[in-house]
């Protein structure tokens, strides 16, 4: 299986609960590399940008603002199959469909509050990755 990267973020439900680390390791612990990770705090507007593809979805503006309520820390996890198995770490995004031991079945509080977020596809994941990190902020 090809080395792939996938676009991760904490979600601020998360950081507010102090559980970076505990994320991080069940990343770790399934073989994924932490090859870039930072801090931030988005405006709406840059949530906005980055969820665009939800623009029509009822839930868009709720998802913005959730997004922009606290600190995420954004990642690209890095590994053989990265992307599927970063969304098989995370669990189903409803954490009520999400399997025993999984991110969102330990963490996450609703559908909206979900802890975790990652790429669904390879295009997504290489347009999610640079929206947050150039090149040089990469290191594998
Ligand atoms: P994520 O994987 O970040 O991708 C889009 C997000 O929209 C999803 O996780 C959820 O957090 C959010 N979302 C999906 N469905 C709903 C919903 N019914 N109500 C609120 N938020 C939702």
């Amino acid at each position: 299986m090809a080395v792939e990267r996938t676009l991760s973020i904490i979600k601020p439900d998360a950081t507010k609960r102090n559980l970076t680390g505990k994320i991080n390791a069940k990343f770790e612990d399934a073989g994924l590399r932490i090859v870039a990770q930072k801090r931030i705090h988005l405006t709406p507007a840059q949530a906005g940008v980055f969820y665009a593809v939800h623009k029509e979805r009822p839930f868009y503006g709720e998802l913005c603002d959730f997004m922009a309520s606290g600190p995420v820390v954004v990642q690209v996890l890095e590994g053989e199959g990265a992307i599927a198995k970063n969304r098989e770490v995370m669990g189903a995004t409803n954490p009520k469909d999400a399997a025993p031991g999984t991110i969102r079945a330990e963490f996450a509080e609703s559908v909206g509050e979900n802890s975790v977020h990652g790429s669904d596809a390879a295009e997504t994941a290489a347009v999610e990755i640079a929206y947050f990190f150039s090149g040089l902020e990469l290191v594998g």
